[in-house]
């Protein structure tokens, strides 16, 4: 079966990397020749970690040989799912479904992997919403199980239990959600991080005490504002303003402090400063 998936950013990359770990044939797009560079070396970098901890048998280079990088959308007309996995904006979303649902065939499925975003909405970009759906995949894609399965009105019951199999098939342990702002993790999980950013915007406690908090007193493998910066605060922005918007509840808003880093272009692991200080990751 052959997979494609729309965007080489961590989620895209991430993505494609689970399927062909999986023996499928897989098709990443993106415009950025920089962006398909850097995806082939990252997938390259996770595999060799993933056999290292024996968690894979075959060789990096042979699944890596599965995946196909590319940056002409046309290419997916061969997939029988795609997925989209681009910036977390409604335009560019919809914008991006409409092009693949013009190239890709009739009964291909089409997923999106919008971590808030109404799926409803979307569904009104493709030509048959009852193909269409959010699976929604965690970071880091090859280590996390979970995936959260969400229908429109117009996703199909078929269309809903062959991707539910499918992605059982690929290692992932789905939840179900029902179409509502930040499904079941994000609604829950936003809140937090923001609640985290005000205690340290007021000055309440410092960063590493605030995530100290998390990992020494509930576990977490991260602290709130770390986890923030691992995920990017650009797109924990996107998140709680689509949030904050869609519930109309200001316990959603995004932070000052975290306006003033993403405009200052402090978005967290990726950019090198966030919370924290990191090394970037250079082609
Ligand atoms: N590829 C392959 N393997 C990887 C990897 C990658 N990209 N990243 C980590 N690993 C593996 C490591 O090899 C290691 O394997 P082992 O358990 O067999 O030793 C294991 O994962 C743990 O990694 P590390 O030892 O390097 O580092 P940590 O122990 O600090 O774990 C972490 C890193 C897995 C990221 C852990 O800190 C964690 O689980 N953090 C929370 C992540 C999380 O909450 N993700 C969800 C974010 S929310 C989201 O994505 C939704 C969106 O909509 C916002």
């Amino acid at each position: 079966m052959k997979v494609g998936v729309v965007g080489a950013g961590t989620m895209g990359r991430g993505i494609g990397q689970i399927f062909a770990q999986s023996g499928h044939d897989v098709i990443i797009i993106d415009v950025s020749p920089e962006a398909l560079n850097f995806a082939r070396k990252d997938i390259k970098n996770s595999l060799e970690r993933l056999l290292k901890k024996d968690k894979i048998k075959e060789a990096p280079e042979t699944i890596l040989g599965r995946i196909e990088f590319l940056g002409d959308i046309e290419s997916l007309k061969s997939c029988a799912i795609v997925i989209e996995a681009v910036f977390e904006r409604i335009d560019i979303k919809k914008d991006t479904l409409a092009k693949i649902s013009s190239f890709v065939s009739e009964d291909a499925v089409i997923g999106s992997n919008t971590s808030s975003i109404s799926i409803d909405v979307l569904s009104r970009s493709v030509k048959r919403p009852e193909r269409f759906l959010g699976i929604h995949f965690f970071n880091p894609v090859p280590v996390m199980s979970l995936v959260e399965i969400v229908p429109s009105e117009a996703t199909s019951r078929e269309i809903l239990e062959t991707t539910t199999e499918l992605l059982k098939s690929v290692g992932k342990d789905p939840v179900f959600s029902k179409n509502f702002p930040g499904f079941i993790s994000n609604r829950i999980l936003m809140p937090m991080i923001r609640e985290a950013i005000l205690t340290y915007e007021q000055g309440i406690a410092s960063p590493s005490d605030i995530d100290k908090t998390f990992m020494l007193g509930m576990n977490h493998p991260m602290g709130p504002l770390k986890l923030a910066d691992f995920i990017g605060l650009d797109v924990c922005y996107d998140i709680m303003e689509v949030l904050y918007r869609d519930f109309g509840n200001p316990s959603f808003k995004p932070p000052i402090t975290l306006k003033n880093l993403v405009d200052s272009g402090k978005l967290g692991v990726k950019s090198g400063r966030g919370f924290y200080n990191y090394k970037v990751k250079k082609e």
